[in-house]
């Protein structure tokens, strides 16, 4: 069967940044640790008043199109993940489309455009539909385009305000693909869920502690259903666990939960049991509250043991050290957690051609997905060509002061003139609205 996968990658992240130990922290009289420690954001990236989910996602389809040599004949397909847009019926993607076909010739007329809803989700299910676009033989010799683009703000003094972020992942999906190829096996985890939505209104309505918890059982689920079609999962099977990363912490709280899961009734949980004992079970005790406290205490035990760091240092620290640097992606988190980690074997010389990633998607509502993804051998030229350190390097840091009045001109409500923090060169920009209320856009060289 040929492989169909990720051929290519490319992020645009907002050209904004707000510290969030150094500067949100004091203006919300707040401990600093709690957001260089605790959720673990050092920066949130935030689109200057000219980028929006539009001009971040064609400016990433545009600069992998580029670098690939892709013309608009080479696409099939365009799909959207989003969950910030503006149109309740016009996609995204006409946008992207409308300004790609401003700079190159030719025109996308013969690919098929959409956009797809499942909250943070979405970016992993539209991989997924291109993935079956191309199994079915629907594609003709053609590649889709996948982008996930957000603008994850929230209303200011809620508590998410701490996990916010901007910006756009465009990703190549096509056969024989250069990064990694995606299993057939999937497991889910879904249940009707109201912790986390936006019912007509720009900025999320959230129950933060709950949406945790949402996340956490999901996943869980989510792990149980992939393992009933692919076997028991071990911590040995995969180089690196890509999760949904709303926050470092989140993964932190996620990866002990499957740590404790996918070592069970192995030789780990032997050698673990020398220290802390065997993992409780349900059987062993009188009451659902004591077997509770007893995991409880199982795991404030494993995470302090050496064994647990090391697997945690290993498969997990690389995949959070984009998302501390940016914040939350919504759609394209999981696909920024991906990239992190194979720049980090790349830092580290890692060989990773053939190994396995475990990838969990996550997205309120709510819905799990996991599968697994084999490394190609062309992954590291296709990451290494990727300029995330420019661009990270390159965002303006925002005072207090500034960062507020960007989130007031990203705020649909507000109509508040806010000058450009920074200067537009060879992008695309948002212009204005035009005679229909349709956001308008355009090159600058
Ligand atoms: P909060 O209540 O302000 O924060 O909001 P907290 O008091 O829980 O502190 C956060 C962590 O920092 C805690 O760690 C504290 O202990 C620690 P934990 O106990 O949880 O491990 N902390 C400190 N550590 C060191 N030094 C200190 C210190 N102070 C505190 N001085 C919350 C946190 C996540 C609830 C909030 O930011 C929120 O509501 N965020 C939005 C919702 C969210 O991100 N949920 C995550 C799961 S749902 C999801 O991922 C889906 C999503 O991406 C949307 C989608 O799917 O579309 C959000």
């Amino acid at each position: 069967m040929t492989a169909v996968g990720i051929d290519a990658i490319e992020i645009r992240t907002g050209k904004l940044r707000l510290d969030l130990p150094e500067t949100f922290a004091p203006a919300k009289g707040e401990d600093p640790g709690k957001y260089a420690k605790g959720i673990g954001i050092q920066y949130s990236s935030l689109p200057d008043v000219y980028e929006d989910i539009v001009t971040m996602g064609a400016n990433a389809a545009r600069e992998l199109m580029d670098r690939r040599g892709l013309v608009p004949d080479d696409i099939g397909r365009i799909d959207v993940a989003t969950e910030s847009a503006f149109d309740n019926s016009k996609p995204v993607s006409t946008y992207i489309a409308g300004c790609l076909e401003s700079v190159y010739d030719g025109d996308f007329h013969h690919a098929n455009k959409g956009e797809r809803k499942f909250a943070c989700l979405s970016g992993t299910q539209s991989v997924d539909d291109a993935y079956n676009w191309i199994r079915a033989g629907r594609n003709r010799g053609r590649a889709a385009l996948v982008i996930a683009t957000d603008t994850a703000l929230y209303a200011r003094g809620d508590p998410g305000e701490a996990t916010q972020g901007a910006g756009a992942v465009a990703m190549l999906i096509d056969e024989d693909p250069n990064i990694v190829a995606l299993s057939t096996e999937q497991g889910y985890g879904s249940a009707d869920e109201t912790d986390f939505l936006k019912p007509n209104q720009q900025f999320p309505s959230v129950d933060g502690k709950r949406s945790i918890q949402v996340y956490l059982a999901r996943m869980r689920e989510a792990l149980e259903d992939y393992e009933s079609v692919a076997g028991d999962t071990h911590p040995d099977d995969f180089v690196y666990f890509p999760f949904h990363t709303p926050y470092p912490g989140m993964v932190r709280k996620a990866a002990l939960l499957g740590y404790r899961h996918i070592t069970r009734n192995t030789e780990v949980e032997e050698a673990l049991a020398e220290d802390i004992g065997m993992q409780p079970r349900e059987g062993d005790y009188g009451s659902r509250e004591d077997y509770e406290e007893a995991i409880r205490g199982y795991m404030d035990e494993l995470k302090e043991t050496r064994r647990y760091q090391e697997w945690y240092e290993r498969a997990i620290d690389p995949t959070v050290d984009i998302s501390g640097q940016v914040g939350n992606w919504y759609t394209g988190s999981v696909h920024v957690a991906r990239l992190s980690a194979l720049r980090a074997a790349i830092e580290n010389d890692v060989a990773l051609a053939g190994e396995k990633l475990l990838v969990g998607s996550y997205g309120s509502g709510a819905q799990a997905e996991i599968h697994a993804e084999t490394v190609q051998d062309g992954w590291h030229k296709e990451v290494d060509a990727v300029d995330v350190d420019q661009q990270l390097d390159g965002r303006y840091d925002l005072s207090f002061e500034e960062y507020e009045l960007v989130h007031d001109a990203h705020n649909h409500e507000k109509e508040v003139d806010v000058d450009a923090f920074t200067q537009p060169s060879g992008e695309f920009v948002f212009t204005g609205w035009g005679r229909m209320n349709e956001r308008r856009y355009e090159y600058v060289e």
